[in-house]
C-alpha cells in the first residue's frame, strides 16, 4: 500500500477490507484547497453545483444532488419515490435490504419485499412482476419502487447489464419507479466497456459513490429528475445533510469524474485486473474453496473467472473457527480482508492496492493457511 500519509492505528498495511479505504489522490487534495465555496443550502456553493451538473451531464439525467454517503443517497431516494406505508421491492441480498440499518422502516416508514436473486444479481422478471401489489385490496401495502444494485455486491460484485434493466423496466407499470443502487456504479461501467449513462438510461433514478474505488473522501450522488431530486433534497434536509461551504469535498469528486490522467475512473481497470489476479493466486492454495452461495454457487475450488470487478469473494475449509484464525493470521502479516456473511471472506482492490502488494497478500494466505490447518 503506497500512500504518502500515515494509515491509522488500527488499518493493515496492505489494506483490502474494501475500497472505502482509498485515500484522496494529490491532485484531489489540491482541488480541496482551492475549491470556491458557499453556503449549499442557500444553493450558493459553486463546486457543489458544478459536481451536481457535471454527474447529471455523465448519467444522462436533468439534475443530481451531492449527499454524504452512499446510505443517505439511497434513504433519500426511497423518500422521494415511496409513500409511508408503500413496498420496495429489492433483491434479497442488497445492501438497501441487509446493511443500512433497516432506514427503509425506521426512517422512510416503507416495507420491504425481497426477492431472491441469480448468481449474476438479476430479480427474475417474472418473480417481481408477481410480487407487484397494486390490486387497491386495503389489507395489501402498495408496491412504490423496485431497486437494482449495480454492482451487485454479493454476487462478487458483478456488474448488472443495461439489457437486464431494460427488459425489467419493460415489464414494471410505467407509474412504478425503478432505482439503481450504484455504489460502484463505475466499475460496473469500465467492467462492460460501456458509458455510465447506458447503466442508468431505464432507471428513474440512481446513487453512486465517491468515495469507494473512485477515491474521493466523502460523498455520493443521487441523480433522477428535476422533480425527484427537489423531493430527495427536501429529504436530505429532514435528514440533517444539508451541508454549507461543502464544495471542499465535491471538489475531490470533481477530479474524481474527471477525463484525462487525473480522473478516477479508467483506473478502475487495473483493479479489476489486480482482483482477478489475486483470485488466481489464492485458487491453487491448499485450503482456499469457493465462496458459495450466490458468489460461486457450484465448485469446490475458487473460480477466478467469477471476479469481474474488484471483488474477491471466498471461503476457507473449517468454518468458522478456521475463518476468524485465517483472518487473525493475515492481520499479524500485515494483511486486512474482512468476513462476509455466509461464511465468506472478502478482499477488495482499490487504487492503494499494486502489483506488488498483490504478491505479498497471495504470499501472507499461504502463511496462514499453514499456520492455521488443523
Ligand atoms: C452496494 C452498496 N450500496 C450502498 C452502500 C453505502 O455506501 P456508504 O458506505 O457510503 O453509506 C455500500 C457501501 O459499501 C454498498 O456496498
Amino acid at each position: 500500500m503506497s500512500y504518502a500519509a500515515p494509515q491509522g492505528p488500527q488499518a493493515p498495511a496492505i489494506d483490502v477490507r474494501s475500497d472505502t479505504v482509498t485515500h484522496p489522490t494529490a491532485a484531489m487534495r489540491a482541488a480541496m484547497a482551492e475549491a470556491p465555496v458557499g453556503d449549499d443550502v442557500f444553493g450558493d456553493d459553486p463546486t457543489i453545483l458544478a459536481l451536481e451538473a457535471r454527474a447529471a451531464d455523465l448519467l444522462g439525467k436533468e439534475a443530481a444532488l451531492f449527499v454524504p454517503s452512499g446510505t443517505m443517497g439511497n434513504l433519500v431516494s426511497l423518500m422521494a419515490h415511496v409513500p409511508r406505508g408503500g413496498e420496495i421491492i429489492a433483491p434479497a441480498e442488497a445492501h438497501v435490504f441487509n446493511d443500512e440499518a433497516a432506514n427503509y422502516a425506521v426512517v422512510a416508514g416503507a416495507g420491504m419485499r425481497p426477492i431472491a436473486e441469480t448468481p449474476e444479481g438479476e430479480m427474475p422478471i417474472d418473480a417481481v412482476v408477481d410480487a407487484i401489489q397494486d390490486s387497491g385490496d386495503p389489507h395489501c401495502p402498495i408496491t412504490s419502487l423496485v431497486v437494482v444494485e449495480n454492482c451487485h455486491a454479493h454476487t462478487m460484485s458483478r456488474p448488472i447489464t443495461p439489457a437486464y434493466v431494460a427488459r425489467l423496466r419493460a415489464a414494471l407499470p410505467p407509474s412504478l419507479p425503478l432505482h439503481i443502487d450504484g455504489a460502484r456504479l463505475f466499475n460496473a461501467a469500465v467492467a462492460q466497456g460501456l458509458p455510465v449513462a447506458d447503466l442508468v438510461r431505464d432507471a428513474d433514478s440512481a446513487t453512486f459513490c465517491l468515495s469507494k474505488g473512485l477515491s474521493a473522501p466523502v460523498g455520493s450522488v443521487v441523480v433522477g429528475s428535476a422533480d425527484f431530486i427537489w423531493r430527495a433534497k427536501r429529504a436530505r434536509k429532514l435528514l440533517g445533510g444539508g451541508l454549507r461551504q461543502a464544495g471542499v469535498l465535491a471538489a475531490a469528486g470533481i477530479v474524481a469524474l474527471q477525463d484525462g490522467a487525473d480522473g478516477t475512473v479508467a483506473r478502475l481497470a487495473d483493479d479489476h485486473r489486480r482482483a482477478r489476479v489475486l483470485a488466481e493466486g489464492l485458487c491453487t492454495q491448499e485450503g482456499i474453496i469457493s465462496p458459495g452461495h450466490l458468489a460461486q454457487p457450484v465448485g469446490e475450488r475458487l473460480d477466478p473467472g467469477r471476479v469481474t470487478t474488484n471483488f474477491v469473494l471466498f471461503a476457507v475449509e473449517g468454518g468458522q473457527t478456521r475463518r476468524a484464525a485465517y483472518l487473525a493470521a493475515l492481520r499479524d502479516r500485515g494483511v486486512g480482508m474482512v468476513a462476509y456473511p455466509h461464511g465468506q471472506i472478502r478482499a477488495v482492490t482499490h487504487r492503494g492496492i499494486d502489483d506488488a502488494d498483490i504478491e505479498a497478500i497471495i504470499a501472507a494466505s499461504g502463511e496462514a493457511l499453514a499456520a492455521t490447518r488443523p
